[in-house]
């Protein structure tokens, strides 16, 4: 059979060469370290838990929800006041499957082929796939080094800005690390205003920022509500991953197109799923900055680690990841990986899977805790590399 055009826009699964690997190097009895998948370790509150439960004991709880509860849409506006000091309506509100879903079908929400869309290299996989998904033509917008690894607008040339459609934006940035500084945000929506692109932020990580630095939402950046929406997802606060809770924020017409576009396809988020999200929301946060600060021990190992043996200095401001740039001049981070996997038994993402601008570099998950971390690094001290 000849499968769609579409199809062949997309390269292979990097992860899927790296876990074959590993799997064969665990039977030889080889001691892994995983440092590569972003799937965190800390487990779920149990008042989440309780409240998908008790939820789910309830007959009509299985049947299609078909829409979003209220009490859920008003639990995020509550929130997105108390913790961004962001006033939003219920109109400016929808779930999706995860940001990863909803960032997969925005583009075709918003584009037609050929659109030019403006994207990080490196990128979260996810932003490129809903754009080439939806037959958008990407520009790749560099996070360099020289940049701090952060957005630099003045940097996208004049026939390429006023043709493009959106930008998408992260920060803190998976797999870079960096946070947004003062003033980046209000630079972004003076760039969106001028060329009349619409920004497209993914927030998945407010809640893992570090040395003091606050997570908001670009939301909260004045006239942000006229060309922005967010992805807010509860994914990496609460450890609730497989559950799939995330919603779009912001721009009611950009929430009514996606709405349109996803009721084709979808009946609604299970109701005991809406009922975990509303306990996590209006739950106590305590837990989700102590968690902060163990993510903060966790990068504070690697990173003293990583440079006691002669790496540079890794960025690790923020996210669940530390970004590297390979030791020792090296500059294929593919085989690197294999290697470090092959000599050290750590398994880290190599750069270039992230975009072209990744090469050279590779990505720590912060996904064991500071012991397991130091193990890790004695056994690259230990193979040399
Ligand atoms: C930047 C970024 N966006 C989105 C996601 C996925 O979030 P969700 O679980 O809400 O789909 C991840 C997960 O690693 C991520 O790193």
């Amino acid at each position: 059979m000849r499968f769609s055009k579409r199809l062949d826009r997309f390269g292979d699964e990097i992860f899927a060469a790296l876990n074959n690997r590993r799997m064969e190097l665990e039977k030889q009895g080889m001691k892994i370290y995983n440092m590569s998948v972003g799937t965190p370790d800390f487990t779920t509150p149990d008042y989440i838990k309780k409240a998908l439960a008790e939820a789910a004991l309830d007959d009509e709880n299985w049947k299609y929800s078909l829409r979003d509860l209220p009490e859920l849409l008003e639990a995020v506006c509550d929130y997105y006041e108390k913790r961004f000091q962001v006033k939003i309506t219920p109109d400016m509100v929808m779930s999706v499957y995860g940001s990863q879903e909803g960032m997969g079908h925005l583009g075709m929400a918003l584009c037609d082929e050929g659109d030019i869309v403006l994207l990080p290299d490196p990128c979260y996989p996810v932003f490129a796939a809903g754009s080439l998904m939806a037959g958008a033509e990407p520009y790749y917008y560099p996070l360099t080094e020289e940049h701090d690894f952060l957005p630099y607008v003045k940097g996208i040339p004049e026939e390429i800005a006023r043709k493009a459609k959106y930008m998408v934006v992260s920060l803190p940035s998976n797999p870079v690390g960096s946070i947004a500084t003062p003033g980046l945000y209000e630079e972004i929506v003076e760039f969106a205003e001028k060329y009349d692109i619409l920004i497209i932020h993914d927030n998945a990580y407010s809640d893992i920022i570090f040395d003091g630095a606050e997570g908001g939402s670009f939301l909260a950046t004045p006239g942000a509500g006229e060309v922005g929406v967010e992805f807010f997802s509860l994914s990496k606060s609460f450890n609730i991953t497989g559950a799939r809770i995330s919603f779009l924020i912001g721009r009611p017409d950009v929430i009514a197109a996606l709405r349109k576009l996803r009721s084709q396809i979808d009946f609604g988020m299970f109701l005991p799923v809406q009922r975990a999200a509303i306990a996590a929301l209006r739950g106590p946060l305590e837990g989700v900055r102590e968690q902060c600060r163990l993510y903060q021990e966790r990068r504070d190992t690697l990173c003293e680690g990583l440079r006691s043996i002669g790496w540079q200095l890794p960025n690790g401001k923020g996210t669940m990841f530390v970004w590297a740039k390979l030791p020792d001049g090296r500059t294929d981070s593919m085989a690197f990986c294999m290697e470090l996997m092959e000599k050290a038994g750590v398994i880290v993402t190599p750069g270039a899977s992230f975009g072209p601008h990744g090469e050279g570099y590779v990505r720590f998950a912060l996904v064991l805790p500071p012991e397991k971390i130091k193990e890790a690094v004695d056994s690259i001290r230990r193979s040399g590399m």
